[in-house]
């Protein structure tokens, strides 16, 4: 079946680095979040507003999508300027006010780095288009023919501009790829990755990451990292460059958090970075997890955690005491989990898993509260079919959902329309709620070392691992037993050779377990789940 070696995440970069292990991220879509002056649009200081709301919670860590300077044709991932906070977002002072208002609440604060492009209206993407040779000719990556020159693999737009060449896009057409060269540059137009070009962006993205550490931000979530260098098989390159850019970063700070959107966490954390996610493009195993429509999260049955076990123990083999993989409820990418007929009853049982597992948890804004993914909605800024995950937060049963005062029609996005939306003062009131459930998840986890990002996991081979999975999760002498059923089937799981002296309920639901001679035997009904204290 599969291996039950213990697996430790033992040691990430031991002494700055503590206060990773009992990290629990929040992930804020700043536009969605809270409108502090009513017009319709989230701001930093409504996010000041909610802090405390984060700190119930038990957040100590937030990330917040690019706030900058932004033609918003891809919701802030096209940057104009990277060192001004948007002006529909406040002013940098109320970006340096929320470091200073999170710290007091034990609560840092990661900004998004968009690395990789910038947005066709920033003043150097302009520079470069010119025909004149200049200082930025050469910082974003033009061919030398506007008419020919294609190349496998890259992205050319064509025809923008006077200047003959066209430039290279990393997502979008109005993203030009900033230049950091080419792993192995075979035109005459590719620029290795120590030509002067190259080398100044690498200055200046130190530069802008060192601007806003020394304002108090604790780290850096950094967009498509692995998309630096171009046409780099292996990310050898990239690789390098972000170890580079690491270094000397950290040389000035060195207890910031880095972490990658790479979706590849044996590479990404080779390169440096503290955190990779699992994500559903790169190595594989989280849409086996959470998205495919057979996933192990469906009440179907689905296809087993197998496949997603499979990549999550490589990768944990391959990271071991070096840096963390986060597997997210969401992202403003990817569809909520409460999606497809999930019901809160489901989320419950992703919850606990996701809060029981070793590295970073990170929960999408809303998915706290069970928010759901409003299918159809017309694209807003790039959103297209990711839109539906970035409506509005739900706080209260108030006008607009208590998230702003605006008139309805001046909201960035519509709100769920459903009259039983959930909400944040309704479910914090309910003590069966799925809130509280994550509310009373993340406490026990911050009090229990055996469930942090280090603790040991240690899969059980169990029968029927298609409907269910059961897991240990050690440090010292302390020891979790994690049973979940998120099939509508009842199940039952024996598990043998682990002889408890106490076997402790935590946080559990239709999952019963007795000690029977030399085996533990769990019964689930449909649905259900068990922390237990062994
Ligand atoms: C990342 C972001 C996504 C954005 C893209 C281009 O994948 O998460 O939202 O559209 O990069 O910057
Ligand atoms: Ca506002």
């Amino acid at each position: 079946m599969y291996n039950t070696m213990p697996l430790t995440q033992k040691g990430t970069r031991p002494n700055s680095h503590a206060w990773l292990k009992q990290a629990v991220f929040y992930q804020i879509y700043p536009q969605s979040f809270c409108d502090s002056n009513g017009d319709g649009i989230g701001d930093i200081p409504g996010i000041i507003q909610k802090l405390d709301y984060l700190k119930w919670l038990g957040i100590n860590v937030v990330w917040i999508n690019p706030c900058f300077m932004s033609s918003f044709r891809d919701a802030g991932y096209d940057v104009d300027d990277y060192y001004r906070v948007a002006p529909r977002y406040g002013t940098n002072r109320d970006l340096y006010r929320l470091c200073r208002e999170a710290h007091r609440r034990g609560i840092k604060v990661c900004l998004d780095l968009v690395a990789g492009h910038t947005s066709i209206d920033h003043p150097r993407f302009k520079a470069s288009s010119r025909v004149g040779r200049n200082r930025y000719s050469d910082r974003y990556i033009w061919t030398s023919s506007a008419i020919s020159d294609a190349d496998k693999g890259l992205s050319l737009i064509q025809g923008n501009s006077e200047r003959d060449g066209g430039y290279v896009a990393n997502c979008f057409p109005f993203q030009p790829a900033l230049n950091y060269g080419f792993a192995r540059p075979d035109q005459p137009w590719q620029q290795p990755v120590d030509a002067p070009g190259p080398l100044e962006n690498r200055k200046e993205l130190i530069k802008i990451m060192e601007y806003w550490l020394g304002h108090g931000v604790d780290g850096f979530r950094v967009d498509m990292a692995f998309s630096l260098v171009k046409l780099d098989p292996g990310h050898k390159e990239t690789i390098k460059l972000w170890q580079d850019i690491g270094q000397k970063v950290r040389a000035h700070y060195p207890d910031i958090a880095l972490i990658s959107e790479w979706g590849n966490p044996a590479e990404a954390i080779a390169a440096g970075f503290d955190i990779d996610f699992m994500l559903h493009f790169g190595v594989g195993g989280y849409p086996d997890l959470m998205l495919n429509e057979n996933c192990f999260f469906r009440r179907s049955g689905g296809a087993g955690i197998g496949n997603f076990l499979k990549s999550y123990l490589k990768l944990a083999a391959k990271t071991k005491g070096k840096g963390l993989i986060s597997v997210p409820s969401g992202n403003h990418d990817i569809k909520r989990p409460r999606a497809d007929g999930r019901t809160v009853s489901d989320l419950k049982v992703i919850f606990t898993f996701l809060l029981t597992w070793p590295g970073a948890p990170f929960i999408y804004y809303g998915d706290e509260i069970g928010m759901r993914y409003i299918p159809g909605l017309e694209s807003k800024e790039g959103g297209y079919d990711r839109t539906g995950s970035r409506t509005p937060m739900q706080w209260d049963n108030g006008t607009n959902a208590g998230f702003s005062t605006a008139d309805k029609e001046r909201l960035y996005l519509p709100l769920d329309p459903r009259r039983n939306r959930p909400n944040v003062e309704k479910q914090a009131g309910s003590p069966g709620s799925l809130l509280n459930h994550v509310r009373r998840l993340i406490a026990l986890r911050k009090r229990s070392p055996a469930l942090q990002a280090e603790g040991a996991l240690i899969p059980l081979p169990v029968e029927n691992i298609d409907r269910h999975f059961a897991y240990l999760r050690q440090a010292a002498d302390e020891r979790f037993l994690i049973v979940l059923n998120p099939s509508a089937t009842p199940s039952s799981v024996r598990i043998n050779g682990i002889k408890p002296d106490n076997l402790s309920p935590r946080i559990c639901h239709g999952a019963q377990a007795r000690v029977e001679g030399d085996d533990i035997q769990v019964n689930m009904v449909g649905v259900s789940y068990g922390v237990f204290k062994l």
